[in-house]
């Protein structure tokens, strides 16, 4: 069976049904390039009896876009071969679209990537009027190009300022937003629709051009030696540049790919876009974010943390104890998924004030037309709000998110415990005490688990799950189905203080207050960390934090450590912390003062008197950017792979989508472990060494680093 059908109906109109065989969704792989030229090949013969093509798809969506396990294969050595494959395709496709016979694409579901690169091929796109549909060319989010096209014909359809967030940014929008920016030209209210509107088009329209392939064709807003496009074209490396820190490649090429195409004809442009196309596949960036983004965050979703052999549950009833910050996200994204949820606090209106965290929320996608008055009224009745424990009866989940403090945390466990459904779990959100701890409060230890959200928690899609001794598998496979339905990504890690996320986060937090120690420019630490890929530098993040929190999670560290014999390991950061929270009050953004100034303008800057205190001019002025930026990088690894080692964490997928999700560890590295594997094991275990002499044992790498290292093999 091909995966093209080619149909010639008795009214000469060819209809290519892309229908690949034993696979849910179309794929541009080996067997669609494949049937492509067979089908090309025929309609060469058939020419003459054509008036008209269909493009349309068998499947539930119109066409997936590239075959992602093919191009992830591809490496350096094979470009040539790979730029010569796409190039052929791309002729194929180019071929159907130059036959002077009308060419419609009758999109019946989402046509991502190469799927609405072959709808742009066509003379006629007509969509089906569904808003779950979905129109784009997410590439770049993968640190891909459109290079079936998309580069050229988008913006010789729409203009490149238009074009610039579908292919720089992977702007998706539904086929209403796609027919007013002009990408689709018509809606069908249902499949026998638009089929028909496409035999109307094909009849009223008995031949065919593209815009671009008529004479005298003008650049819709201006081609790229107009004065005005020239001049905002001038300004668009720079402003992108600053946008991607000069960690990703994709968009550069991207700008590059359409701009320089868009001064030459169309199959000229067509080649540049190739050419790019073939240096981002077989470059890192777009190896460690096809691997983590696409292939290990599949193997997540799929459950592979999730233990084998337990019946699947669907949650009812979700209990959430105490309505601050994260207890009013957790009711907030457990009730959008249509789950019911008991909301509680110390009083009934603090639990109010916790669901009016929702009902703001839902009421800006109502004013922006994203959701209706109805849906957001049934979400909303879905919170119940109280101060009594008794509504807590027949939760199948309780998840507690009161004050950080394990007393109380014990006290709202063994309260809330017997109003549970029989095996019903008990959750804790807390972000620092170990859970076994917590369990100890438990009359049911094995039905107590760790989930640990991150702030803001509509936003973070991360969960992190934390077993504690005696958690069962089952409690584990149950808290893992409740972060899946309610739409996050879940993580599994074993008990340890800190878990994964917070001790990671905490390395990367303390090696830039220890290079402010050491004398360094406090922009430079700012601008390091930026330029490695976190997405704010380290200084600004401790005063999110609150210094006052990290001096108290650090004092009962110490602690736990002596009290259990060991002896505690001043980092060089906590000095820092100290002075600026005792000797100059300043304990970060809730106080109004840290690291930073905050103004009431909003508009923060770094607290001058910073220099006085600690920049070493000698020493600011020595220091290499790229030191400070593997400094900021490699502490971070280093830490996962103890975590790894330790058994904190169980899989390489959930270090690597654990780092970028929980803790926005660069998404270029495909990871902190992802990060090793690309540098190379032993490069990184010898600049560790090098760190390591410079900054102290914290860079020592760890015993299953140099494992790998020395019989050379990557973290798989
Ligand atoms: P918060 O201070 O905003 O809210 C705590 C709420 O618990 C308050 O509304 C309080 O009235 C309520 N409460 C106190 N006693 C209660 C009781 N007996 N029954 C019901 N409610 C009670 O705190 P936040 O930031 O929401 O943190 C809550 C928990 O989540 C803490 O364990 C914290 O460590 C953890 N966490 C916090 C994160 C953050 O970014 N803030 C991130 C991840 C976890």
């Amino acid at each position: 069976m091909s995966a093209i059908r080619y149909e010639l109906g008795p009214d000469q109109i060819l209809t290519l049904t892309i229908d690949m065989p034993g696979q849910s969704a179309n794929t541009m792989n080996g067997e669609f390039r494949q049937a492509l030229a067979a089908t090309v090949h025929k309609v060469k013969e058939d020419l003459e009896s054509i008036k008209g093509i269909i493009i349309a798809s068998a499947k539930k969506t119109f066409f997936a876009g590239g075959d992602l396990n093919e191009l992830h294969k591809v490496t350096r050595a094979d470009a040539e071969a790979f730029e010569t494959m796409v190039n052929g395709l791309k002729t194929d496709l180019r071929y159907l679209e130059t036959t002077g016979k009308p060419m419609v694409a009758a999109i019946n579901g989402a046509a991502l990537g190469g799927g609405l690169e072959i709808a742009l091929a066509c003379h006629h796109r007509i969509a089906l009027d569904d808003d779950r549909i979905q129109l784009g060319l997410p590439e770049v989010t993968l640190g891909l190009l459109p290079g079936g096209g998309g580069t050229q014909r988008l913006p010789r359809m729409i203009g490149l300022e238009a074009a610039f967030p579908y292919l720089m940014e992977g702007k998706k929008v539904s086929p209403k937003a796609a027919l007013k920016a002009g990408i689709i030209d018509e809606l069908a209210a249902s499949p026998e629709e638009m089929i028909a509107k496409a035999r109307a088009f094909i009849e009223a329209n008995p031949t065919c051009k593209q815009p671009w392939d008529q004479k005298g064709f003008r650049f819709p807003g201006g081609a790229p030696h107009h004065p005005a496009m020239a001049q905002k074209l001038a300004i668009a490396p720079a402003m992108l540049k600053q946008k991607t820190k000069g960690c990703y490649p994709a968009p550069e090429r991207i700008l590059s790919a359409a701009v320089e195409g868009a001064q030459v004809d169309f199959d000229n442009g067509s080649l540049i876009e190739t050419r790019y196309f073939t240096e981002l596949v077989t470059g890192p960036v777009a190896k460690n974010m096809t691997g983590t983004f696409w292939f290990q965050l599949n193997a997540i979703k799929a459950g592979e943390s999730r233990p084998d052999g337990i019946e699947k549950k669907t949650f009812n009833k979700v209990g959430v104890l105490g309505a601050g910050m994260m207890g009013a996200g957790i009711a907030y994204s457990t009730a959008v998924r249509g789950i019911e949820v008991v909301l509680k606090d110390v009083s009934v209106e603090n639990a109010e004030k916790g669901k009016s965290y929702a009902s703001n929320l839902l009421s800006k996608k109502v004013s922006r037309g994203r959701m209706t008055e109805d849906k957001m009224q049934a979400i909303l009745g879905r919170i119940k709000t109280t101060d009594s424990a008794d509504d807590l009866e027949g939760c199948d989940l309780v998840i507690e998110a009161v004050f950080e403090d394990s007393t109380l945390k014990a006290s709202v466990t063994a309260e809330a415990e017997p109003k549970l459904v029989d095996n019903g779990i008990f959750a804790s959100n807390t972000s620092t005490i170990p859970i076994t701890q917590l369990a100890e409060a438990s009359a049911r230890p094995e039905n107590f688990i760790g989930l640990h959200f991150f702030s803001p928690v509509d936003k973070m899609q991360l969960v992190e799950i934390i077993v504690g001794e005696k958690t069962s598998d089952e409690t584990l496979a149950r808290a893992f189905d409740y972060v899946q339905q309610i739409g996050k990504i879940p993580i599994v890690v074993n008990d340890s203080r800190g878990f994964f996320t917070s001790r990671v986060f905490g390395t990367f937090v303390n090696e830039g207050i220890s290079m402010l120690g050491e004398g360094i420019h406090p922009s430079s630490i700012e601008n390091a960390g930026l330029l490695a890929g976190m997405p704010v530098g380290p200084l600004a993040i401790s005063d999110e934090v609150s210094m006052t929190l990290m001096q108290h999670i650090r004092d009962q560290s110490k602690h736990d450590t002596e009290a259990a014999g060991g002896q505690w390991n001043a980092h060089p950061a906590e000095a820092v912390i100290d002075q600026m929270v005792n000797t100059h009050g300043r304990m970060g953004k809730a106080a109004g003062a840290g690291f930073y100034e905050y103004p009431a303008n909003g508009r923060k800057y770094l607290w001058p008197e910073l220099e006085n205190l600690y920049t070493n001019s000698d020493k600011a002025a020595a220091v290499q950017l790229q030191d400070l930026k593997d400094r900021i990088l490699f502490i971070q690894a280093i830490e996962t792979v103890r975590c790894l080692e330790e058994n904190v964490l169980r899989t390489v997928e959930d270090a690597n989508i654990g780092s970028i999700f929980g803790i926005g560890y660069a998404p270029w590295t495909g990871g902190a472990i992802q990060f090793i594997n690309q540098y190379g094991v032993r490069a990184f275990a010898e600049r560790a060494r090098e760190l390591e002499q410079q900054y102290g044992e914290r860079f020592a790498a760890p015993k299953l680093l140099l494992e790998k290292a020395e019989s050379n093999t990557s973290f798989a």
